[in-house]
């Protein structure tokens, strides 16, 4: 009788297993292939997080300070589904993580997440100084994305919206033209899943491959500086890549 119990229990377990793991599983995972973490609130953070949510994605801002007045309205601007949280909870919860935190902060902040193995980092950092002369220059020999590839090296960056102004993050159309999101990744199905998103959100996109080359995305944002600071009288300027196919 004993053994009988202990069969059919053994049974109920099996079956709970069978029919209701696999759900929950793919359900964790869906959660998550469905949310992403965007880590900082600034300029750029509180442009794309919008942007997400009206893709339909869930948002979850990672935040210093998860409770801060302004990341409060952040999270309300965004949408019911939205949330803030510490940098780490957030990233735990998505598959998907846009870090859009000063250059400075990069390292700690990658080093301090925890397991990134197979997320996809959306890098928009880009990393500039100063120069003595008062121009801007690249902080780093390489680039930003390649330091955080070797940070977290199972993830899977992808370099983009780098070399747009928040402004036109958070509205393609702030111009009146179109402006592209140039990508690079050494994981070409990272890299077509940002590409299929920045479509999606209205910009027009370039795969300029590895990601190595992301040192070249972010010494354009050097140029795109020049008419402030040097009060050139020129007006800024965004970029876009035209097609050769659309040469006339
Ligand atoms: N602004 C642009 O138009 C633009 C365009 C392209 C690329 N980018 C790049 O995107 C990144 C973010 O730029 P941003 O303009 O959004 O910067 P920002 O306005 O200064 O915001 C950065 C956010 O990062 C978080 N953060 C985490 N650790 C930090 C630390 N140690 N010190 C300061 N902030 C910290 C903060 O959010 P919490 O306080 O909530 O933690 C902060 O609000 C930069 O690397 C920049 O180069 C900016």
């Amino acid at each position: 009788m004993k053994i009988e119990v202990s069969r059919r229990s053994l049974l109920v377990v099996l079956a709970s297993i069978l029919f209701f793991a696999p759900t929950s599983f793919a359900q964790v995972s869906s959660d998550a292939a469905q949310t992403v973490a965007v880590i900082g609130t600034g300029s750029v953070g509180s442009a794309l997080g919008p942007r997400f949510a009206q893709l339909g994605y869930k948002v979850i801002y990672g935040s210093r300070q998860p409770h801060r007045a302004d990341v409060k309205e952040l999270v309300a601007r965004t949408g019911p589904r939205a949330q803030a949280m510490s940098t780490l909870e957030a990233g735990n919860k998505a598959d998907l993580i846009v870090l859009a935190v000063p250059w400075l902060a990069a390292e700690s902040v990658v080093k301090g997440m925890g397991d990134l193995d197979g997320k996809i980092i959306i890098d928009v950092i880009n990393p500039l100084r100063r120069a003595d002369d008062g121009l801007l220059e690249m902080a780093v020999d390489t680039s930003a994305a390649e330091h955080i590839q070797a940070w977290a090296p199972e993830a899977r960056v992808v370099k983009a919206f780098s070399t747009m102004g928040s402004k036109i993050m958070a509205d393609p159309s702030a111009l009146g033209g179109p402006v592209s999101v140039a990508l690079a990744s050494d994981d070409d199905d990272a890299l077509q899943e940002v590409r299929q998103i920045a479509e999606r959100m209205g910009y027009p996109t370039v795969d300029v491959g590895p990601l190595r080359h992301a040192r070249h995305l972010e010494g354009m944002i050097v140029l795109m500086v020049v008419p402030a600071m040097e009060e050139r009288g020129q007006d800024g300027w965004e970029y876009y890549f035209r097609p050769r196919s659309d040469a006339k």
